[in-house]
C-alpha cells in the first residue's frame, strides 16, 4: 500500500528512532513515499527549527532538537479521538482563550487547540494575571462543544486537572495533586491552572474554551513571587527541563481520553481519579467564596464539579466557586465549633 505523501512528522519519527544517518532509499521505502517528498518534509523541519544534516552518500541525520510547538500542527503525535484533530500554534498572542473563542464563535469543530510559544497577556481566574515568557511553559486553550446543560460544565475543569496530573506522572517521578476546584500543584506548589469560559444561554452549551497554563520550565527566578500561593514549574521539581512537544502531546492525549470516557460514561470515572489526585481530601478547609468565608472538612465533590464541605456537624455546603487553604494548623479551633453545631461561617 503507498501511504499518502508523508507530513514531516513520520519522518521526523524514522529520523528521532535511529542511531545515526538514515538513507533517504529507507525512508522513502518506510513511509511509502518519494525521495523528492523526502527532501520537502526535511525541509519542512528545518523550517521548524531542526537541524538535520543530510550527507548525499549517508542520508540525513538529527543533529540539533527543536524547541517549537510547531510541529504539532503537522502531528499531534497520537490518534484523537475529538481533542487534537485541528492544532494552530501561534508564535506570540495575547491569549490563547481569545483565540479559541473567536474559534468558537466562528463555528470551529470541537477539540480544536490553540497552542502559543508565548502569550502577553495570559489571565487567570478572578482576573489575575498569568505569566506567559517564550518558549518556557505550556499555554494551551481547548474548544469544547459538550452536549450538557451550563451547571455541568465546571466538571470539565475537573477533567482537565486529571488529565494534568496523568501527563505529569508520566513525565517523571512526580506527585501532583489538585487543589479544588483547578489548582495543580508539586511539591505543595502550584505548577498549573485551568480558567474556563462558558459561551452557552439557559438551557445548552454553545462551546466552553478549556484554557490550560503550565509551569514547565521556568527557573526559581523566572516564578512570580508576589502571589498568593507559592509557584514552581516542573523544571524545578524535577531539576531538569522538560520537553516541551512532549509533554503537550501527552496532555492533549490524557485530555481527550478523559473526555471521552467523560462523554461515554459521565462524570464517574472522572471523579474517582480526581479525588485521587485530591491535595486535602479529608481535610479541614477554609473557603473564600464570593458570598463570604466558610471553614469545614473537605467531604467530597459532586458531579458538577461543585466542593462538598461539611460546616457543622452533619450539616454539608456545596461550593460552586472559591479558593481554598488548607487550616490544619487551626483544627482545634475549628473543631470546637463542630462540637457546638455551630455554622462557622463568617462573611
Ligand atoms: C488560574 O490558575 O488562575 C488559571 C490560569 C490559566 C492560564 C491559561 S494559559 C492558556 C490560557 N490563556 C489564558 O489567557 N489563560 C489560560
Amino acid at each position: 500500500m503507498v501511504r499518502r505523501a508523508g507530513s514531516a512528522g513520520k519522518v521526523l519519527e524514522v529520523l528521532r528512532g535511529a542511531d545515526g544517518f538514515v538513507s533517504s532509499q529507507k525512508i522513502c521505502s518506510v513511509l511509502g513515499i518519494s525521495r523528492s517528498a523526502v527532501w520537502k518534509q526535511v525541509e519542512a523541519l528545518r523550517r521548524l527549527g531542526w537541524s538535520i544534516e543530510g550527507v548525499s552518500s549517508q542520508g540525513y541525520r538529527i543533529s540539533g532538537v527543536a524547541d517549537s510547538l510547531r510541529i504539532l500542527e503537522m502531528d499531534p503525535g497520537f490518534d484523537p479521538i475529538r481533542i487534537g484533530r485541528r492544532i494552530v500554534v501561534y508564535e506570540e498572542t495575547s491569549s490563547t482563550n481569545d483565540d479559541a473563542w473567536q474559534l468558537g464563535l466562528e463555528g470551529a469543530e470541537e477539540g480544536t487547540v490553540v497552542l502559543a510559544e508565548m502569550q502577553r497577556a495570559g489571565r487567570g481566574r478572578r482576573g489575575r494575571q498569568w505569566l506567559g515568557p517564550a518558549r518556557k511553559n505550556l499555554y494551551a486553550s481547548i474548544l469544547l462543544r459538550p452536549p450538557v446543560p451550563p451547571g455541568d460544565a465546571p466538571f470539565l475543569t475537573l477533567l482537565a486537572s486529571v488529565a494534568l496530573c496523568e501527563a505529569l506522572a508520566e513525565t517523571g517521578p512526580l506527585a501532583p495533586q489538585i487543589k479544588w476546584p483547578n489548582d495543580v500543584l508539586l511539591q505543595r506548589k502550584k505548577t498549573a491552572g485551568i480558567l474556563a469560559e462558558m459561551h452557552a444561554e439557559q438551557e445548552s452549551v454553545h462551546f466552553l474554551v478549556l484554557g490550560i497554563g503550565v509551569n514547565l520550565n521556568m527557573t526559581a527566578d523566572m516564578l512570580p513571587a508576589d502571589v498568593r500561593y507559592p509557584a514552581t514549574s516542573v523544571q524545578c521539581a524535577l531539576g531538569a527541563p522538560v520537553d516541551r512537544v512532549s509533554f503537550s502531546r501527552t496532555l492533549l492525549r490524557h485530555l481527550d481520553h478523559q473526555y471521552d470516557a467523560f462523554l461515554r460514561q459521565g462524570p464517574g470515572p472522572v471523579r474517582e481519579k480526581w479525588l485521587r489526585y485530591c491535595a486535602h481530601r479529608d481535610g479541614l478547609l477554609e473557603v473564600e467564596t464570593p458570598q463570604g468565608t466558610l471553614q469545614g472538612w473537605f467531604r467530597d465533590i459532586d458531579d458538577e464539579g461543585a466542593l462538598v464541605l461539611e460546616v457543622a456537624y452533619g450539616r454539608t455546603e456545596r461550593i460552586r466557586a472559591g479558593d481554598v487553604t488548607r487550616l490544619d494548623a487551626r483544627t482545634g479551633e475549628v473543631s470546637e465549633m463542630f462540637l457546638k453545631g455551630k455554622p462557622p461561617c463568617s462573611s
